[in-house]
């Protein structure tokens, strides 16, 4: 079978449909089966499959990590306040903030749960390379926030905090699922490697599809970086390029919180002055850049072409993704 189509099976028997009190677990379901791309617990069986047959094992594991993003996903809109995500109210929109917070702590414990179901040789090395993966995202999703009230950020800064509260989760997807196949740490690593700059790509990408995406694919609401006074690839490369005034302006921009009825105004001045700076288009090269270093990740292993291929369509793919 596929492993997408395994993976989705394994899920849907692992819903949280019969769990008490349905106050706490009903938005676990309702997020959970809203799908999303799944592309994390994916990594984690392919990279699986890179070195054993068994790839079932994986399937807790994945699992778990997919749980743990949608649980980063409650908190994450909580504190960007999004209204939207996969095209339907977030979670802290449809029921409440208190709920958000307690139903994400709730999924943060069954990741652990699932995580713990790893064959026990491989327990050990699972748990620290998780651990260490929890704690980066928490630690860049700070810094996120920190940028936020921050004029300038530079771009070492940025790529940090995405490295952190973004990659690292790629990064430990893939190396958990190698780990479980049977890699040994030197493998299991140069996977790893793969899923770090391909994390690093896909956020890039996120940052572009929050302004240039069409919500109907993306399923946010476009600009919300924007509302937020992000400090995203975009805001950063459009203050390197940008003129003395241009520059007033965006920082100008980017410092206030605007009222309801002027946030699409503020929204397009932004992108007007991303348009009239290129920045679709460096978005395209730096994007680029990444994902010809995760290639090159994948070269420096011993897989076969024919292993690396599934591997390298996903990267095109995301590559190219709206949503
Ligand atoms: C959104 O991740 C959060 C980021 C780290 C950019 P995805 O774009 O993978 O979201 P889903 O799971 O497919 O909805
Ligand atoms: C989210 O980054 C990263 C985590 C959830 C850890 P974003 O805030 O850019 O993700 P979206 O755009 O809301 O999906
Ligand atoms: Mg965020
Ligand atoms: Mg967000
Ligand atoms: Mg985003």
């Amino acid at each position: 079978m596929d492993l997408m189509e395994e993976l989705k099976q394994y899920m849907e028997a692992n819903n949280f449909e019969r769990f008490q009190p349905r106050e706490l677990y009903e938005p676990l379901d309702y997020i959970l089966s809203l799908g999303g791309k799944r592309i994390r617990p994916l990594l984690t069986l392919m990279a699986c499959r890179l070195f054993t047959d068994k790839v079932d094992q994986a399937l807790p594991a994945a699992y778990a990590i997919e749980v743990f993003h949608n649980f980063s996903l409650l908190h994450d809109d909580i504190m960007d306040e999004s209204p939207i995500r996969r095209g339907k109210a977030t979670v802290h929109k449809k029921y409440d903030t208190n709920t958000a917070i307690l139903s994400g702590d709730v999924m943060l414990v069954y990741a652990y749960e699932y995580l713990s179901k790893v064959p026990t040789e491989h327990l050990p090395s699972v748990l620290k390379t998780f651990n260490e993966v929890a704690i980066g995202v928490c630690e860049g999703q700070q810094m996120d926030m920190n940028f936020e009230k921050q004029e300038e950020v530079a771009e070492q800064s940025y790529l940090k905090m995405i490295e952190l509260k973004t990659s690292v989760l790629l990064y430990g997807a893939m190396k958990i699922g190698a780990i479980i196949g049977g890699a040994s740490e030197e493998e299991a690593e140069l996977i790893g490697a793969f899923g770090r700059n391909t994390g690093i790509a896909f956020q890039l990408q996120d940052d572009y599809l929050d302004s240039f995406g069409k919500q109907a694919k993306v399923g946010k609401r476009i600009g919300g970086d924007i509302l937020q006074n992000k400090k995203t690839y975009l805001v950063i490369t459009a203050m390197q390029k940008s003129n003395q005034k241009q520059l007033k302006h965006l920082k100008t921009l980017l410092s206030q919180t605007v009222e309801r009825e002027k946030e699409e105004d503020k929204i397009e001045e932004v992108k007007s002055i991303f348009r009239a700076l290129d920045i679709p288009n460096e978005m395209e090269k730096v994007i680029h850049f990444y994902s010809n270093k995760a290639i090159e990740n994948l070269e420096a292993t011993h897989l076969s072409e024919q292993q690396k291929k599934p591997l390298l369509n996903l990267l095109e793919k995301l590559m190219h993704r709206e949503h």
